[in-house]
């Protein structure tokens, strides 16, 4: 008997019908016995989110400071699994608060280490750099990365901005207005990720993932788009400075917060609708000298290696 424990958060489920589909080769399989895990915090976040609550989130997710979770039943702990799917989501270019928390928990330390570990990113489009962040945090525990899936909203960048912030704001996954399309991953990439738990689950009995995530990319587990990546990396250095700010300004729901977070909501508004746009022409331009090294970059990124930055 092969024996998987899937590790996962979700607020809207999206993440756990995308485990569910991708991983139902395995579940009908009767050599493999799957366990799952929801990450709780102690103090959910809540879903739907209001406008302050989504902001004062960032600090935290930024920063990858940890938030208090409920332990993970002994039962898992003491149990001895062949792979460990994670399932996390991106909030605020980093891995999501109660993910980042249960990778810098103890039941992380001792369910991963050494452990083959495919992740399964579920966002609306960026999320480069905080997969870098998360590699650094299983490659500090001692996880053995072998397979990275990333299931995305494939509309104009602009387009899911405003169809998320519907979804985020009112709990509801439907078109906005009537007018636009539906927020968060497709029902189509939802229903097709089956595809990826076939060579899951033959590398799972062979016990050999040197080759799954070229097998996972033919399958096209992973989407880059370059000009995405150059938002990500400029808006993560922004990003570090005004976490800081808020940071030192107080806790979460601390009051002397409130008028930087507010500064803090019109900036990136003003970063997502000038400065993006600004970023994504200038990308543009500047490019072709640079096309070696971005394919290069892209590579890795499709990749599961990970390079300590300098
Ligand atoms: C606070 C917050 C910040 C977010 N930041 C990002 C982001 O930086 N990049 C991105 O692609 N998606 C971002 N998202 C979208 C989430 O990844 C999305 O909520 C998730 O895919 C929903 O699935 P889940 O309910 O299973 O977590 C953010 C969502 C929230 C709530």
């Amino acid at each position: 008997m092969k024996r998987v424990l899937v590790i996962y958060y979700t607020q809207t489920g999206q993440q756990r019908e995308i485990l569910d589909r991708l991983l139902s080769p395995l579940a009908a399989d009767p050599g493999v016995e799957l366990t799952y895990h929801r990450i709780t915090p102690a103090v959910d976040y809540p879903f739907p989110w209001d406008g302050h609550t989504f902001f004062d989130a960032f600090p935290e997710s930024f920063l990858q400071l940890p938030c208090e979770l409920a332990p993970v039943d002994d039962a898992i702990l003491q149990q001895d699994y062949d792979l460990v799917v994670l399932g996390y989501q991106v909030w605020y270019l980093s891995p999501s608060i109660p993910f980042n928390s249960f990778l810098k928990s103890e039941a992380a330390d001792r369910l991963l280490r050494g452990k083959p570990v495919i992740t399964v990113i579920n966002c609306r489009n960026m999320w480069v750099m905080a997969q870098e962040k998360v590699k650094r945090l299983l490659h500090a525990i001692g996880a053995n990365h072998v397979g990275n899936i990333a299931r995305v909203d494939r509309h104009l960048n602009h387009v899911s901005v405003i169809t998320i912030v519907h979804w985020m704001m009112t709990g509801r996954k439907d078109a906005y207005l009537g007018l636009f399309p539906k927020p968060g991953v497709s029902d189509k990439d939802i229903a097709e990720s089956n595809k990826f738990g076939i060579p899951i689950l033959a590398h799972l009995k062979r016990n050999d993932y040197s080759s799954l995530q070229v097998e996972l990319l033919e399958l096209g587990a992973v989407m880059i788009r370059p000009v995405l990546v150059f938002t990500d990396k400029r808006a993560n250095t922004l990003f570090a400075k005004w976490a800081k700010l808020i940071r030192s300004k107080g806790s979460p729901g601390a009051k002397a917060r409130r008028p930087w977070l507010k500064a803090f909501n019109y900036y990136l508004l003003f970063a997502i609708w000038v400065l993006a746009p600004i970023v994504s022409l200038l990308f543009l331009i500047l490019h072709l000298p640079f096309l070696s090294f971005i394919k290069k970059e892209t590579r890795y990124y499709k990749s599961v290696h990970f390079k300590m930055p300098r």
